[in-house]
């Protein structure tokens, strides 16, 4: 009898034979089977609902689960076969836009994430900067982009993928954001853009918005230079206009022309959706739109993508009709609540300073060891993985800061007061079996993973 005959067989041929691995498998199996496999394999990751490190949503409402799973054969390119899903990309732009205070009528893009998001802001920024350059007869052969230490890596990418040379100021051990006085000496004649973040992934902390638009607007008026803020919200973008209302780092700013904000993150959908928001159409270079008329009507595309899921955009207006200005911040303040009653049990052990936690901050705690222990925050991290399986990621921060070591716990959905008070425990227990051991074994230590876990 062959294993398709004998598909309700409770050992499975994979089980003593292992599974496809490099060669592509000549035979298939019944899906029974090849559904064990592949939940074995997966089912070994991570629990999401003990991954302190991803700042990605790791719950939803099931009738949001239900739209998703509708949804999941449809193409978000397929403008012309299902036009109302096109509207609701319409739809979620201008509500992001008004949320964000644009101005007036204005454009943007549902995208993979941030990070396709940034790619296409700051393409825009370099195709309206070389405009300009070419309309006055300049060269445009050295564009660069300037940003502080703080940014993202995607940052890095963009300079790199699309050839822009990028201008970073450096961190300092006591300052893990950048204002003003750090940016202006870098720009010239040649700078596409200034990078702000609302929220960073280091610390939570935002960098000076409105120093560096102000900044800027004297640039233009000192030295005919204009040039753009593009506002890496992804992040801040769903948290700062709900609990922050009064700071402005929006379109509020005139020289904030370009925004992102992940929906994945605080916009509370699971992965992958993001968004990109100009400050108003002329943003948005024609030439950065393709028209094609392929999928039956001409569309007009701005992605790098082309085909890719619909059902997270789906479930982001899902998100925005559910919650509306008053869900978004009643969710929003009760993590950030959580994280300051996290924030302050690690404090109060007397072991922990907290760093960010006394301004404006995303809901995550960012903390590091005080005094001399004998053991560090890597040891910290791999004792409460061992002891307790939560994945709390420590690391060391970008240059020149790059001697602080932090650690960093995100507060999400999943994490409800009563896990936040069992978490404080547990990182407060883990620290008492290291002050008994006097730090985490050589072996343990070099399996515990670092990075910001983004
Ligand atoms: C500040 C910042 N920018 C960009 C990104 C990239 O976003 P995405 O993962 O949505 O592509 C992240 C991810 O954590 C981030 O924290």
């Amino acid at each position: 009898m062959t294993e398709h005959e004998r598909p309700q067989a409770y050992v499975p041929p994979f089980y003593s034979q292992g599974v496809p691995k490099d060669r592509f498998p000549e035979h298939g199996m019944p899906p029974r089977q090849a559904y064990r496999l592949v939940q074995q394999e997966v089912g070994l990751d991570g629990d999401p609902w003990r991954n302190l490190a991803t700042f990605v949503t790791t719950w939803m409402e099931p009738e949001a689960r239900q739209l998703i799973d509708e949804n999941l054969h449809t193409n978000f390119i397929d403008h012309a076969e299902y036009p109302r899903s096109a509207e609701v990309e319409r739809r979620c732009v201008r509500m992001l836009a008004d949320l964000f205070n644009a101005p007036g009528e204005t454009t943007g893009a549902r995208c993979q994430g941030s990070s396709e998001a940034i790619m296409l802001g700051a393409l825009a920024a370099k195709w309206r900067w070389r405009k300009a350059r070419e309309k006055a007869g300049e060269s445009t052969e050295r564009p660069n982009l300037v940003f502080g230490g703080d940014v993202h890596v995607v940052w890095n990418k963009f300079c790199r993928y699309f050839d822009v040379e990028p201008r970073i100021v450096p961190l300092r051990a006591d300052r893990f954001t950048v204002g003003p006085d750090d940016l202006e000496p870098l720009l010239d004649e040649n700078t596409i853009a200034v990078v702000a973040v609302l929220g960073t992934t280091f610390t939570g902390q935002a960098d000076a918005v409105v120093g560096i638009n102000d900044m800027l607007v004297s640039v233009r008026e000192r030295r005919s230079l204009d040039i753009p803020i593009h506002v890496d919200a992804a992040s801040g973008g769903f948290v700062w206009p709900f609990i922050y209302p009064n700071t402005h780092w929006d379109f509020r700013l005139e020289q904030v022309r370009s925004i992102n904000v992940s929906g994945h993150k605080f916009g509370l959908v699971y992965p992958g959706v993001g968004w990109l928001v100009f400050r108003d159409r002329e943003e948005l270079p024609d030439d950065l739109v393709f028209e094609e008329n392929y999928l039956g009507r001409t569309d007009p595309t701005f992605t790098l993508n082309f085909s890719t899921g619909n059902s997270d955009m789906i479930a982001q207006y899902y998100m925005f009709c559910r919650l509306g200005h008053d869900g978004y911040g009643e969710a929003i303040t009760a993590m950030k609540e959580n994280a300051e009653f996290l924030g302050g049990r690690l404090r109060d052990s007397g072991r922990f300073e907290l760093i960010g936690a006394d301004g404006e901050q995303l809901p995550l705690v960012c903390f590091r060891l005080t005094g001399e222990r004998g053991y560090d925050e890597f040891d910290v991290a791999g004792q409460v993985a061992s002891e307790r399986g939560w994945m709390l990621p420590a690391y060391t921060m970008p240059p020149d800061a790059q001697d602080v070591t932090v650690l960093r716990a995100l507060v999400r959905s999943n994490l409800g007061r009563s896990a936040a008070e069992l978490l404080g425990q547990d990182i407060v227990d883990a620290c008492e079996t290291l002050d008994k051991k006097g730090g985490l074994h050589p072996d343990m230590r070099k399996r515990v993973k670092t990075g910001t876990g983004y």
